[in-house]
């Protein structure tokens, strides 16, 4: 079956029924290649599951179905190889409630949560708002411009003390697109083990490896002797571009950590979204055609950027291994201190600034977007860069 990722999908008018952060956010002239939504319709299967769903017209209080946990199971094993069991997950309404959620649940106030940058923004917030430590190390630096970032065990040693707990980490990475090599994972798993730290392992990109061949290992999977104490999140939301229905779910092998993700639950959330639970299982039961489409497109994608990126001069883009992010350094690009904010300004283009991220000088692109608004955006972005 074809699947349609070139016509573009009206996203800003009417502003009322479409509202979207990513289209509503900037004046209607900008094009907004930043948070990290896609521009694309989720896979028809989802929407005609949805579309019944609504048609049934009652939305009482929903709960999860066991042919949910049954179809992430039967993913699970699918792709990653990993046997779990429907009562390992809980689902919940994000996959940032679950990282303040395991904060709270996992340590006491004052207590270390330990996170690495640059890295997605809400990991570095979740500290102060739960009333913790706020930790970090950094990844170590591309060796020489396009080369991968790669994780700094030293780094991360450096910065564990007594007071550390609780580690969030980011598998595959947003927004270097990193996977992480089986050593840099051996690393951290036996760092995690020595220190007796928690880890709440985010792998909600993880459907969305581009190279080929390319396989998701969950953390808790590939170090069975970590599962038990590693909270692991994923949700169909990046993958499948849903993240409007706010479903997501952590899987928690070991039952006395379940219990105590779930005391800290209890009362801060609402029930399943509905609509957003129905739309998870059909993505994981008939969204794998789609999936295969939208990862040709992607790989697509990211080649157009990278030729882009190399006529730019004193900017420098390590390829993504995953997802549809792409971090560029434009330190030596000449763009002042916030290039994310001259490059609104003066290109009309709107990208996540690195800062954020914990680096400023970088600024992170999302090409999950059609070929024609990514070369809009790319043209607008050579009259700065190509100068
Ligand atoms: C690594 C990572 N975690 C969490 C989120 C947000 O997840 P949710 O919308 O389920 O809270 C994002 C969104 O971009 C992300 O990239």
């Amino acid at each position: 079956m074809a699947f349609d990722f070139a016509t573009p999908v009206e996203r800003r008018a009417p502003e009322g029924h479409y509202a979207s952060q990513k289209w509503h956010r900037y004046a209607a002239d900008v094009l907004p290649l930043w948070v990290a939504d896609m521009d694309f319709q989720s896979p028809p299967a989802v929407i005609d599951a949805l579309q019944r769903r609504v048609a049934h017209g009652v939305y009482g209080y929903g709960e999860v179905p066991a042919s949910l946990t049954d179809a992430l199971c039967q993913w699970s094993a699918r792709h990653y190889a990993w046997p779990i069991e429907p009562e390992w997950q809980q689902w919940l309404p994000g996959v940032v409630p679950a990282l303040h959620f395991a904060a709270m649940a996992l340590t006491q106030p004052g207590e270390g949560v330990l996170t690495i940058a640059p890295i997605y923004p809400p990991f570095l917030a979740v500290a102060e708002r739960t009333g913790r430590l706020a930790q970090q190390a950094m990844l170590a630096e591309p060796a020489a411009p396009g080369e991968p970032w790669q994780l700094d065990i030293a780094a991360l040693e450096a910065a564990i003390t007594p007071q550390t707990r609780l580690l969030l980490w980011c598998h595959p990475h947003n927004p270097t697109g990193r996977v992480w090599t089986s050593r840099e994972l051996e690393q951290l798993a036996a760092t995690v083990e020595r220190h007796d730290l928690w880890v709440v392992s985010d792998e909600l990109h993880c459907d969305l490896l581009l190279d080929e061949g390319a396989r998701h290992q969950p953390l808790a999977a590939m170090f069975p002797e970590l599962a038990k104490r590693t909270i692991t999140l994923w949700a169909p939301s990046k993958t499948f571009n849903l993240a409007g229905l706010t479903s997501a779910c952590a899987v928690i092998p070991d039952a006395t950590l379940r219990q105590r993700f779930a005391a800290a639950t209890k009362g801060f959330l609402p029930d399943g979204n509905v609509l957003g639970l129905v739309a998870a299982e059909a993505a994981y039961r008939d969204g794998e055609p789609w999936r295969q489409a939208l990862l040709e497109v992607l790989c697509s994608h990211r080649r157009v950027l990278e030729e882009r990126v190399a006529t730019w001069p004193g900017v420098s883009l390590s390829a993504p291994e995953s997802t549809y992010l792409a971090w560029l350094d434009m330190r030596e690009a000449g763009l002042g201190e916030s290039p994310a904010k001259t490059l609104l300004e003066q290109a009309g283009v709107a990208l996540s600034d690195g800062a954020a991220f914990g680096c400023p000088g970088f600024v992170r692109l999302n090409f999950g977007t059609t070929a024609s608004q990514l070369e809009a955006a790319l043209e607008r972005l050579d009259t700065l860069l190509k100068a």
